[in-house]
C-alpha cells in the first residue's frame, strides 16, 4: 500500500483514486492510519554486534541467535539469507489482551480499540520481510489461537497468496478438559501452514504413530511380516473391475455396486501369492494384505495433532524448566511450545542440510528441536533464532511505557535455553553465536564505527551464511 502520497503529483493522485474506485474490495482491512506508527518500523541501517563471550564452538558458527526486535533482525537477515531459509516456524504473541503483546513499549490490553489493528500491522510488517527469506520450496508454520486466527488467516492470504495455503493444523494443547471454563474448555490451538509455492512445496512423510503401526498384525504368520487388510473395491468405474470371485470355501463374491481395483488376472495372481485375506474362516469378503514393509516409511501428515504424539503445554513448561535455571522462569515465560510439536514440523518440512528460522523464539524450543532431530537422523540442520528480551513484572507495574531493551529486562531466554541445548550436543557439531541488533544511525553510543567493533564486520559475519 502506498503511503508516500505527499510526493505524488495531482495527476498521479487522481490516477490512484480512480484505480482505487475501480478495485473490487475483498480481503482484510485494518486501521493503518489511525494507529500510532511503530517505532521499530523504520529505514535505519541495521547491523549486528556479535558477542564472542556468549558463543560456543568455533567460528564460523553454524547457528545464530539474534537479540533484538525481529523487524530489524529480519531486515538484517535479508542481507545474508534472502531465499535461503527452508522452514520458518513462529509463535508470535497471541494478542490475548493479557500482557502478551507489546506495541511501542506498551502492552496492548483488551480495552484498546485498535488492538487487532496494531497486531495486524505488527505481523504484516514482519511477515512481509520473512517471505523474502524463504527458499522457492520454503514453507512457514505459524502458531496461533482463537484470539487472532480469524485475522491471521486473511493476513497470510494477503502476504503469501491464498493459492499457497497448505493447511490449518489443530494442536491438542491440553490433556484434560478445564471444567472451570465458563463456556467451552479451550483444548486446542492452530498452526497455519503456507508455502512460498504450493505447486513446488511437498511435505516429507511423518513416521507412523504407534496406533497406526499397531493396526498392522500377522494373524496368519505370514513370513513377510505384519500386514493390514484393505478394501479391494472402489467407487470409480473400472472397465476390468466387474467379475465374480470364488473364495477358499467355494463362496462367491462380486464387487456389488462398486468395482474391483484389480483386473481378474491380477486378482488371481495376488491370491496365488497369499496376498488376499478371506477371513479366518475363509468365508469373508476378500481383502488385500498390505504389508508394513511395502508401505512408505511414513504417512502423509494429517491436520489433527494430538498431545500423545506431539506433547502438550505442561510438557512444554517442564522442558523449559529443565534447560533454564532462572528463578522466575515459570511466570516470565509461560507460553513455551513442546519440543515434539516443533520436531513434527521439522520432520515434515526440512531435509538434513536445511536452515530453520524462528523469529519469535522465546525459550529457544526451536533450537532444541533442531538439535534433537539432527541427533536422531544425523542431519546438519542449522537454526537462526530471534527474540527480544523478556519484559518482567517489575518493569510493567509502575508506569508503562518501559523499555524492553532496558537494564531491568530479564535475560534473553533463548540464549540460556538454546546454548544449553547446543552445549549438550557438541558431539553433533553444534556451535552457536549471538548477536545484538544495533542501529548505528540512531544509536549515539555506537554510531562510529560500530561495524568492526567486537568482531562485527558487515561483509564477513562470523557465522555460516545460507547456501
Ligand atoms: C509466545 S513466545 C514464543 C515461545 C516459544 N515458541 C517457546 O517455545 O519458547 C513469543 C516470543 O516473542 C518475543 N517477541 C515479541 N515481540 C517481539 C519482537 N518484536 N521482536 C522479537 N521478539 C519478540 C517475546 O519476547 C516472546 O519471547
Amino acid at each position: 500500500m502506498a503511503d508516500n502520497y505527499d510526493d505524488y503529483s495531482r495527476e498521479e493522485l487522481l490516477r490512484e483514486l480512480r484505480l482505487r474506485d475501480r478495485r473490487p474490495r475483498f480481503g482484510l482491512v485494518w486501521e493503518r492510519k489511525e494507529i500510532e506508527h511503530e517505532k521499530a518500523v523504520n529505514d535505519d541501517f541495521v547491523a549486528l554486534d556479535f558477542d564472542p563471550a556468549l558463543s560456543c564452538g568455533v567460528a564460523p558458527y553454524r547457528n545464530l541467535i539474534i537479540e533484538g526486535d525481529n523487524f530489524d533482525a529480519l531486515r538484517y537477515l535479508r542481507m545474508t539469507h534472502a531465499g535461503k531459509i527452508k522452514c520458518i516456524y513462529i509463535d508470535p504473541p497471541y494478542n490475548t489482551g493479557n500482557r502478551d503483546f507489546i506495541y511501542n513499549d506498551r502492552f496492548v490490553d483488551k480495552e484498546d480499540a485498535y488492538r487487532h489493528s496494531k497486531w495486524l500491522e505488527f505481523m504484516y510488517r514482519r511477515l512481509q520481510l520473512a517471505r523474502d527469506l524463504l527458499a522457492e520450496d520454503g514453507v512457514i508454520f505459524v502458531s496461533i489461537d482463537d484470539n487472532e486466527v480469524f485475522n491471521l488467516a486473511p493476513l497470510m492470504n494477503q502476504v503469501f497468496g491464498e493459492r499457497n495455503f497448505i493447511a490449518t493444523v489443530i494442536w491438542q494443547k491440553v490433556y484434560s478438559p478445564k471444567n472451570t471454563a465458563m463456556h467451552f474448555s479451550d483444548d486446542h490451538e492452530y498452526v497455519l501452514v503456507y508455502a512460498i509455492s504450493r505447486d513446488v512445496w511437498r511435505p516429507n512423510p511423518v513416521p507412523r504413530s504407534e496406533t497406526q503401526t499397531n493396526a498392522y498384525k500377522n494373524i496368519d504368520n505370514d513370513p513377510r511380516g505384519h500386514w493390514k487388510a484393505s478394501d479391494m473395491t472402489a467407487r470409480n468405474f473400472y472397465s476390468k473391475g466387474l467379475y465374480e470371485v470364488t473364495g477358499p470355501t467355494g463362496k462367491k463374491f462380486t464387487s456389488g455396486t462398486r468395482y474391483w481395483r484389480q483386473s481378474y488376472e491380477s486378482f488371481l495372481e495376488l491370491d496365488k501369492d497369499n496376498r488376499i485375506w478371506w477371513g479366518a474362516s475363509g468365508n469373508n469378503v476378500p481383502a488385500l494384505k498390505r504389508f508394513l514393509t511395502d508401505v512408505k516409511q511414513g504417512v502423509v501428515p494429517q491436520t489433527l495433532w494430538k498431545y500423545e504424539e506431539v506433547g502438550h503445554t505442561q510438557d512444554a513448561k517442564k522442558e523449559v524448566q529443565e534447560v533454564m535455571q532462572f528463578e522466575d522462569t515459570a511466570s516470565v515465560f509461560s507460553t513455551p511450545k513442546p519440543i515434539r510439536l516443533i520436531e513434527r514440523i521439522l520432520r515434515i518440512a526440512t531435509k538434513p542440510d536445511d536452515i530453520i528460522l524462528d523469529f519469535f523464539a522465546g525459550s529457544g524450543t526451536t533450537a532444541h528441536a533442531v538439535m534433537k532431530l539432527n541427533a536422531e537422523d544425523g542431519g546438519n540442520r542449522r537454526f537462526i533464532l530471534v527474540s527480544s528480551t523478556e519484559a518482567i513484572e517489575e518493569q510493567i507495574l509502575p508506569s508503562p511505557p518501559f523499555s524492553k531493551g532496558g537494564e531491568k529486562s530479564a535475560p534473553l531466554f533463548t540464549k540460556e535455553g538454546a546454548a544449553n541445548v547446543v552445549a549438550n550436543n557438541e558431539a553433533n557439531g553444534g556451535s552457536i553465536t549471538k548477536g545484538k541488533i544495533n542501529n548505528p544511525d540512531t544509536n549515539e553510543e555506537t554510531k562510529t564505527p560500530s561495524f568492526t567493533k567486537e568482531g562485527v564486520h558487515s561483509s564477513s559475519p562470523p557465522f555460516e551464511k545460507g547456501g
